[in-house]
């Protein structure tokens, strides 16, 4: 871990094509390889209408020239079938900045975001591991029966704002 500052911000693909890349990275490197599966094999375009926030940590040592590098990420997507709802997707902490409250903040952040756009809920499809964080966020279980997706457990959460 570096000693630095974090912000977290949204991250808009077009204007920033670098940082996206270092966003991808992150989430292969987090969701992705240690299921053994490849994010660079999925069709990315189906994300063109999510929103997206980035946890960058300023001034660590690993970081680019600038000294900025994405710590944490999260999405939120549109529900097709319910316009007061949104989907919390690819929320990934980079494995040295977790259990730092960092996802604690991302989730916050995109709670206020939808908050201010106008949504009344968040669902989520949440990794059995990764439940007690969303509870520990006040996510509830939609459902107590899990279910299988990309090979591993999963479970559907909501949270009403
Ligand atoms: C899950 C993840 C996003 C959590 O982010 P984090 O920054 O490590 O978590 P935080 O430090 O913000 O934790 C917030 C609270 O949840 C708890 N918590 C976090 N992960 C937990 C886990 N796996 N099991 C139990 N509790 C957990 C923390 O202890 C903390 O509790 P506290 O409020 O009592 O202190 C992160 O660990 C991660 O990226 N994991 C790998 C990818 C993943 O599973 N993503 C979710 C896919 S659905």
């Amino acid at each position: 871990m570096g000693s630095s500052s974090i912000k977290i911000r949204e991250l808009v693909k077009d204007a920033e094509p670098f940082l996206y890349q270092e966003f991808l990275l992150l989430r292969h490197h987090v969701l992705r390889l240690p299921i053994g599966m490849d994010l660079f094999a999925e069709d990315l375009t189906l994300e063109n209408d999510h929103i997206t926030f980035v946890a960058m940590s300023q001034n660590d040592v690993k970081g680019d020239a600038e000294g900025e590098r994405v710590v944490g990420c999260v999405m939120l997507a549109p529900c097709r079938d319910d316009t007061e709802s949104f989907q919390l997707r690819q929320m990934a902490v980079a494995t040295d900045y977790q259990g730092q409250r960092l996802g604690a903040k991302l989730v916050e952040f995109a709670e206020n975001y939808s908050k201010q756009v106008g949504k009344k809920k968040i669902i989520l499809n949440g990794r059995k591991t990764a439940v007690p964080f969303y509870q520990k966020m006040n996510f509830k279980l939609v459902s107590e029966q899990e279910f299988i997706m990309s090979g591993i457990p999963h479970f559907a959460m909501e949270k009403i704002l």
